[in-house]
């Protein structure tokens, strides 16, 4: 089986009081936290930096911070965010003109590096990057913002990246972000992903035990 990891989008936590509320979904059983970076130019939306990051790191949380950067450009942000605390930066490779050469700047400063695709993006251009990256992540709502409806199609794309993973036996752990919850994550998983983002379904919920625990349960039957 899988080590299947939940990751909270913190686009959908309470601001105002950002610690509490990663630390609670932490306690609530979550494995990863997932930074949404916004820069209202890349996606329409602007969200947090560094400071923020760093911010939590202050506050206590231990947690693997899984650092997803919708911006553009990318690499002068890579070095203040695994000073800041990332374990995982991931960034679109539409916003890099060297997309290699990306990779290798987040792994030279210690972090875990991966290629995010859009839903129109194909599974192709990650091809070439493969033995480069420790996480691929397939976007399943076009990015921007929380809350949207999963688009079916990214379900034949998991698959297909499932098996080229799997093919070359590599160890790249498949993230799925955008429109996950308690009705289609089994579908999700099934289709072949091992790391969930959910930002809306966890924190919009009254009860983040519960969903999380529900959320588990679904993703081992
Ligand atoms: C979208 C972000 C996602 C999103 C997930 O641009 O990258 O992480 O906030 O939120 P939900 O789970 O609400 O779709
Ligand atoms: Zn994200």
């Amino acid at each position: 089986m899988p080590d299947y990891l939940i990751a909270p989008s913190i686009l959908s936590a309470d601001f105002a009081r950002l610690g509490e509320d990663v630390s609670n979904v932490l306690d609530a059983g979550a494995d990863v936290v997932h930074f949404d970076v916004m820069d209202n130019h890349f996606v329409p939306n602007l969200t947090v930096g560094p400071m923020v990051c760093k911010s939590l790191r202050n506050y206590g949380i231990s947690a693997v911070i899984d650092v997803h950067l919708m911006i553009e450009p990318v690499d002068a942000l890579i070095p203040p965010f695994a000073n800041a605390g990332a374990d995982i930066i991931t960034f679109h490779p539409e916003a890099s003109q060297d997309v290699a050469a990306t990779l290798a700047l987040i792994k030279e400063n210690g972090c875990k590096a991966g290629l995010v695709l859009n839903p129109s993006t194909p599974l192709e251009q990650a091809i070439p990057f493969l033995t480069q990256i420790d996480v691929l992540l397939l976007m399943s709502v076009n990015p921007g913002f929380g809350g949207q409806s999963f688009i079916p199609a990214t379900l034949d794309k998991i698959r297909q990246a499932r098996a080229l993973i799997d093919k070359q036996q590599l160890s790249i752990k498949l993230e799925v972000d955008g429109g996950i919850n308690l009705d289609n994550i089994s579908d999700v998983a099934a289709a072949g992903a091992d790391m969930f983002v959910a930002g809306s379904a966890i924190f919009a919920s009254k009860d983040y035990r519960k969903t999380i625990t529900q959320m588990r349960s679904a993703l081992t039957q």
